[in-house]
């Protein structure tokens, strides 16, 4: 699927990996390992990997399982120098198409409360703060659990 002039959308591959590890360390203090990433490109019967590219360099993915009737996005990240482009929303929407195209009635996820930009994104996506996971991080700090119905 072609987004704009600069921006590509494509399914997230294994061979992702190495620019994918290096987007997630630069956007969180906690990364995931690099095992967990990679476990995550494969396309399965749970897992909807996408990645944003700009002239082949990979500029953000989101991770998503389809669970049932829900799309749970598990991961998402924009490159610094490309943030508040739309990317991300670029992202997000196309995932959320995917999991409707599925049978997705609910979308759900959840964000570090202290992640005041991510919870503005995705309330600007329509998502509402439906429940909080009390220090479901390891380093304590809580969990907003948001949710839109699709
Ligand atoms: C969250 C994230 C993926 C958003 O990506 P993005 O490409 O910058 O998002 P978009 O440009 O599509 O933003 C769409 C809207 O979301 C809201 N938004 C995005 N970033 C925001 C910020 N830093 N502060 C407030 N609102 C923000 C705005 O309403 C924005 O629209 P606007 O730019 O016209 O005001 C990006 O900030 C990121 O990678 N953050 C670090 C990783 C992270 O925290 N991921 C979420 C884990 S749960």
């Amino acid at each position: 699927m072609n987004c704009g002039d600069e921006i590509l959308l494509r399914e997230g591959v294994p061979t992702d990996l190495h620019a994918i590890a290096q987007l997630e360390r630069a956007s969180f203090a906690d990364p995931w390992p690099r095992e967990a990433l990679l476990a995550e490109l494969q396309v399965d019967r749970l897992r909807r990997p996408l990645v944003a590219e700009n002239d082949g360099t990979v500029v953000g993915f989101l991770m998503a399982w389809s669970v049932a009737d829900e799309l749970h996005v598990i991961n998402i990240a924009v490159d610094e120098g490309w943030r508040r482009r739309g990317i991300g929303t670029r992202l997000l929407e196309a995932a959320i198409d995917a999991g409707r195209g599925e049978g997705s009635v609910l979308a759900t996820l959840e964000v570090r409360a202290g992640n005041l930009p991510a919870r503005a994104f995705y309330q600007r996506h329509g998502f509402l703060e439906t429940g909080l996971r009390r220090r479901y991080y390891q380093d304590g700090e809580d969990a907003v659990i948001m949710t839109r119905r699709l």
